[in-house]
């Protein structure tokens, strides 16, 4: 069957100011190894943005979901409720912290359920993490309400909701930390990367330990954060 490419997306839209600004990059540095140059400058657009303190580029969304885990610190005894029904990645890197991931059941628009939170929660929860599938906000408002009162960090996927409104507040300025993709197909994309955003500076600090070393590390974590 032939293909009707007339109704086909494409999607990022490539232009000549884009073409210009990847090789004129490329010519400059391909490499940039702390909060300079266009990162600095997407970082700091892309906080002001959502009105958070702090932004760090990843190299994939995936990674910027694993930073946040790295960042709260969590380890082997804990638990992390996380949505039955999401990309693999919003899930797998609970598993390299030795943390358990607990999976709980979906609303009717296919977002983690706040009732279902409330039934997981208990002793070990350290942390939900909570994706907005499909640009459809989740029910943020009322998970934010349950983590305050049982003290239990709030974490988002925001990697198909880039530019989403909740109650006419943007999606990922909720959570204590919030993660995007910014992988080839999303709505904002660097061809491959990811990043996330805070107003936590311990928890940007740790954030960092994930890959950042050396003169990101040196640079931005300050002397009396132990890291602990
Ligand atoms: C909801 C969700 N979270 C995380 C990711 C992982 O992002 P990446 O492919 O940039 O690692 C994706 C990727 O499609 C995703 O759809």
């Amino acid at each position: 069957m032939k293909e009707n490419k007339k109704h086909q997306l494409i999607w990022p839209k490539i232009n000549k100011k884009i073409e210009n600004a990847v090789l004129a990059q490329l010519k400059k540095s391909i490499s940039i190894y702390n909060k300079s140059d266009i990162f600095e400058r997407f970082e700091n657009k892309f906080a002001k943005y959502y009105n958070r303190k702090f932004s760090l580029l990843c190299n994939s969304g995936t990674t910027a979901i694993h930073s946040m885990f790295v960042a709260i610190n969590i380890k082997s005894g804990d638990e992390v409720i996380c949505p039955a029904y999401t990309f693999f990645a919003t899930v797998t890197p609970i598993l390299f912290t030795g943390a358990k991931p607990i999976l709980c059941d979906c609303d009717e628009n296919g977002n983690i359920s706040p009732s279902e939170i409330e039934k997981k929660i208990n002793k070990k929860t350290k942390a939900v993490i909570v994706t907005h599938m499909w640009g459809v906000p989740a029910q943020i408002d009322k998970i934010k309400e349950i983590c305050k009162k049982n003290k239990i960090t709030l974490l988002e996927d925001c990697s198909h909701a880039h530019g989403a409104i909740y109650k006419k507040r943007l999606v990922g300025s909720f959570g204590d930390i919030s993660a995007w993709s910014l992988q080839g197909s999303k709505n904002i994309t660097g061809g491959e990367g990811g990043i996330i955003t805070t107003n936590n500076k311990k928890l940007y600090e740790r954030a960092l330990l994930l890959g950042h070393y050396n003169k990101r590390c040196f640079q931005e974590i300050s002397s009396k954060n132990k890291l602990t």
